[in-house]
């Protein structure tokens, strides 16, 4: 690092806002990123500042705004001080033109000029209408940019601009926030590069054609969970029986899905040897039964289904475990909760277990909040109802912490 920039606590963040209706949320998104003490210098285009006003991102960010790349004679020259100082570039709304103009290696304007004058990483995060996202000339210059190692936090699906709805919304805020501190390294660094199989959903037992044996897991516990390992730089293998959409902006997860519990352990057992951590997140039916090949017909009269047990994966994976693996089980319960995850704690030998208690409003099945307790050999930590985003966050910052003493 050149001398003069400044101590690695306060990461330089260079901010680039260029001309989406999105700039509006970046007024907010200065109010984050100075919340994480980060020195936060902001560079807005003309486009952009029809959007949102330099004086409000200039109040809230470290320094003045940026806006000309021509400085009256004798001044510093913005774009090359912003370019070096940086410790990271972001690109919010990241334009079309912007990009374009990017990937071509112009700089007719003093954000591609800081973006071409910075050796620092750059994460461009894309916001426009669907039609534009999706033309090929868009995506060939992301993948030009990220061919050259810049990062792209893809856009999500939902209302856009003008009443349409679609893929380019800009990402939420805490997700840019998150992004921002995997790429400097920050909180999240102990999962960079780590592999984590997470499995999610509720898993179904056909009993004829048409038929399942199933359970009330949407799976939003377990998709969260992959999501915040991946926005924490995770490599995520999510093994799934639901039928959600995952949000892996940052390109780290594979997803594979999965319908019995039989698919869902050969599934884990493929990809368990080459995983650091185990989060078992699933509600794998703990019976099965030989489906009919034929739909059981009413006529027939009431079937008799016999049921067997199946395989109990988390406990596969236990007795298998390599030297290191963290395993973290679950335990869904709807009376004595805490005894009955006491004793799954003793019996499970998993390094963490979270208890779900799902008679409790607001939290388990198919809510978007959950509220938890985390047992391991040390003691018990309830977490007060919250976000299944927040519950992962917990639950990942545990294991992150438990893969790092396992490196000591
Ligand atoms: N689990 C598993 N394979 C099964 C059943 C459960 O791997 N066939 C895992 C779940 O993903 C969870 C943990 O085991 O992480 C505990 O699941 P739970 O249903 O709470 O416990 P069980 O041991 O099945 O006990 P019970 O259903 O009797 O409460």
């Amino acid at each position: 690092m050149p001398s003069g920039t400044p101590e690695p606590e306060h990461p330089f963040v260079v901010l680039g806002v260029s001309g989406g209706i999105a700039a509006y949320k970046t007024v907010e998104l200065v109010r984050r990123l100075r919340d994480q003490d980060y020195h936060v210098a902001v560079v807005v285009t003309a486009a952009g500042e029809q959007f949102v006003s330099p004086l409000a991102l200039g109040t809230l960010a470290s320094e003045p705004v940026v806006r000309e790349l021509f400085v009256p004679e004798g001044g510093p020259i913005p774009h090359t001080r912003l370019g070096r100082r940086a410790d990271i570039v972001v690109v919010a709304p990241a334009t079309a033109d912007v990009l374009g103009r990017y990937a071509a290696g112009l700089a007719n304007d003093v954000l591609t000029a800081t973006l071409l004058a910075t050796s620092a990483p750059v994460l461009v995060c894309p916001a426009m209408h669907q039609e534009m996202w999706e033309h090929p000339a868009v995506q060939e210059n992301i993948a030009t940019l990220r061919r050259r190692g810049v990062h792209v936090l893809e856009p999500e699906n939902g209302a856009l601009a003008g009443g349409d709805a679609g893929a380019g919304r800009l990402p939420e805020i805490p997700t840019i926030v998150d992004e921002v501190a995997t790429i400097l390294g920050g909180h999240a660094r102990a999962l960079m590069g780590r592999r984590i199989l997470v499995t999610a959903g509720g898993t179904r037992e056909a009993i004829d054609p048409v038929r399942v044996l199933t359970n009330r897991s949407s799976g939003r516990q377990g998709h969260a969970l992959a999501e915040v390992a991946a926005r924490w730089g995770a490599h995520v293998t999510l093994v799934t029986a639901s039928e959600l959409p995952v949000r892996d902006h940052a390109g780290r997860i594979e997803v594979v899905r999965v319908a019995s519990a039989a698919s869902m352990r050969e599934a884990v057992l493929d990809h368990l040897d080459e995983s650091d951590a185990l989060v078992m997140a699933a509600a794998v039916s703990d019976f099965t039964l030989s489906a009919a090949p034929t739909k059981l017909k009413r006529r027939d009269g009431v079937p008799e289904l016999h049921l067997e047990p199946t395989a109990d994966i988390l406990a596969e994976a236990v007795a298998g475990r390599h030297a290191g693996q963290v395993i973290v089980g679950f335990a869904a319960e709807s009376s004595d909760a805490l005894a009955n995850a006491r004793e799954k704690l003793r019996n499970k030998h998993v390094d963490l277990l979270v208890l779900n208690d799902v008679s409790r409003p607001g939290a388990g099945f198919d809510v978007a909040t959950n509220e938890v307790v985390l047992l391991d050999a040390s003691g018990e930590e309830a977490l007060s109802q919250r976000s299944k985003d927040e519950v992962a966050q917990a639950i990942l910052a545990r294991v992150a912490s438990l893969l790092s003493r396992g490196d000591a």
